[in-house]
């Protein structure tokens, strides 16, 4: 068979039509509530992405546990988004949501530090292996303050990011290249007054060379990078391209800093401690505290010693008062979050978990694998440890730009459609599956049961 995308447009319409008119039928509490919120909330919604999923409005959420998901109209799913990551390990884990439900009778807030903080700590340094930790309340601020710092130290206001990314709302990462190659701020994104040109470098993900040729300029503070792309489909790392990103920015004075929000799926130490890592700077967000607003950030003891050269600790002299330092807030480190983190950490992100997890991603990805064979489709499977994704292209990207070409969007909103009118959510903006450690075999086996019949029904075979 040809190239579906092509031959099979006038019947995907014709399709998403009909899955559109299953959806309304099956959702008229939903419709009603959007329509409440559309006049509240700027876009209808309490986060502007919520318009986004498939289907004419988002579905309202009653419940969730585990690894499923009720509606207000009483349809049930198996979630396969688990809120495009926050939610990694489960909707309400009981180890997590008892600690959490403990916490909230004991003090949320007192912007003082706790035993179990400590505990926290300690289980940070010992399982990603840098020695020194701030928290904050989502990993987009996280990545701001890293910045903030390696900016501090190094005396260099230059980013440098790849081409593709998404570290979250962060100013210096919202630029794109444009077709002739050159920077610009990202399509649809305020610049929010900052000089991309004078702040920024940007290049394209595994180009040694683009890489070298931005850092030997020598006025670049820190690079900022997930260890592979996830966010514009996945861009699996070339071999050899860390060790040349590592000898690289050490040997033009830049900063590392390594965005493990969501490549913490590969394992309980992410692709940190799986592929041997040396960030001089780490970062992980959303499902950490088990979906309770958290980041943190980890130093090396160089990055630390510099650090406190420039603000001196109070135990070295530091200022205790006006003391202003650009990074934290208030709520950054309250006692709910550390009670999530603890119990994440200690009751969940556990090898064994890991091993079914990453088990339930293989499953979901050996089948969509087999379907995109049945109908020779020009698609290809990235799984990085439980997360599982499929794009519109025969082999992996090597950079942002190819990345963009393995996007359809009409075709990924009909699939996504497809899937929640049979009980199946995946995320908006990616074709990815995540596998929660409550996932079961039935689970994974009635998204491979409708993802198939969805791809019959495209052929129309
Ligand atoms: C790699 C990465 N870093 C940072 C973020 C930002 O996370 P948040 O929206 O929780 O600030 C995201 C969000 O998708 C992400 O994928």
């Amino acid at each position: 068979m040809g190239h579906m995308m092509d031959i099979d447009t006038q019947r995907m319409q014709h399709l998403i039509e009909r899955e559109q008119q299953r959806f309304e039928a099956r959702h008229p509490r939903s419709a009603a509530l959007y329509e409440r919120g559309k006049h509240v909330y700027l876009y209808g919604t309490p986060l502007h992405w919520m318009q986004l999923w498939a289907g004419s409005y988002p579905v309202y959420m009653s419940e969730a546990k585990g690894a499923r998901l009720r509606d207000v109209d009483g349809n049930e799913f198996v979630d396969l988004c688990l809120g495009d990551t926050g939610s990694m390990f489960g909707h309400s884990h009981p180890a997590i949501a008892d600690a959490i439900a403990r916490q909230a009778q004991r003090g949320v807030t007192a912007m003082l530090p706790s035993e179990d903080g400590v505990w926290v700590g300690e289980e940070l340094r010992r399982r990603f292996g840098l020695p020194y930790w701030q928290l904050a309340t989502s990993a987009s601020d996280a990545n701001r303050f890293a910045l903030r710092l390696a900016r501090m130290i190094t005396n260099r206001n230059k980013v440098l990011v790849f081409n593709g990314n998404y570290h979250g709302s962060v100013d210096e990462t919202q630029v794109e290249l444009d077709a002739s190659g050159h920077m610009r701020s990202r399509t649809n994104v305020h610049a929010n007054g900052m000089d991309h040109d004078r702040l920024v470098r940007l290049v394209e993900f595994n180009d040694v060379d683009a890489l070298e040729r931005e850092l030997s300029h020598g006025d670049v503070a820190c690079v900022i990078t997930e260890p592979m792309m996830t966010n514009i489909g996945m861009v699996p790392v070339a071999p050899g391209y860390h060790d040349a990103l590592r000898r690289l920015t050490r040997k033009y004075g830049a900063l590392l800093l390594i965005d493990e929000t969501h490549t913490i799926s590969t394992g309980p130490g992410g692709c940190t401690r799986a592929w041997g890592l040396e960030p001089d700077i780490f970062v992980l967000g959303k499902a950490i505290a088990g979906g309770i607003p958290s980041a943190v950030y980890g130093v090396s003891e160089e990055v630390a010693q510099r650090v406190w050269q420039a603000k001196p600790p109070v135990w070295a002299g530091g200022e205790k008062r006006n003391n202003h330092s650009g990074f934290g807030g208030t709520l950054a480190g309250n006692q709910l979050t550390i009670a999530g983190l603890r119990a994440t950490l200690e009751h969940v992100m556990t090898d064994e978990n890991y091993a079914h997890m990453i088990d339930m991603a293989t499953r979901i990805a050996r089948s969509v694998e087999a379907d995109i064979a049945r109908f020779a489709l020009p698609w290809h499977v990235t799984q990085i440890g439980a997360r599982a994704e499929y794009m519109f292209m025969p082999q992996p990207p090597v950079n942002g730009t190819q990345a963009k070409t393995g996007r359809n969007g009409p075709l990924e909103a009909f699939i996504h459609l497809y899937l929640l009118n049979r009980g199946v959510l995946i995320t908006p903006f990616h074709n990815m599956m995540l596998a929660c450690p409550q996932l079961t075999p039935e689970d994974v086996d009635q998204h491979n049961l409708a993802f198939s019949e969805c791809l019959t029904e495209l052929a129309g075979a």
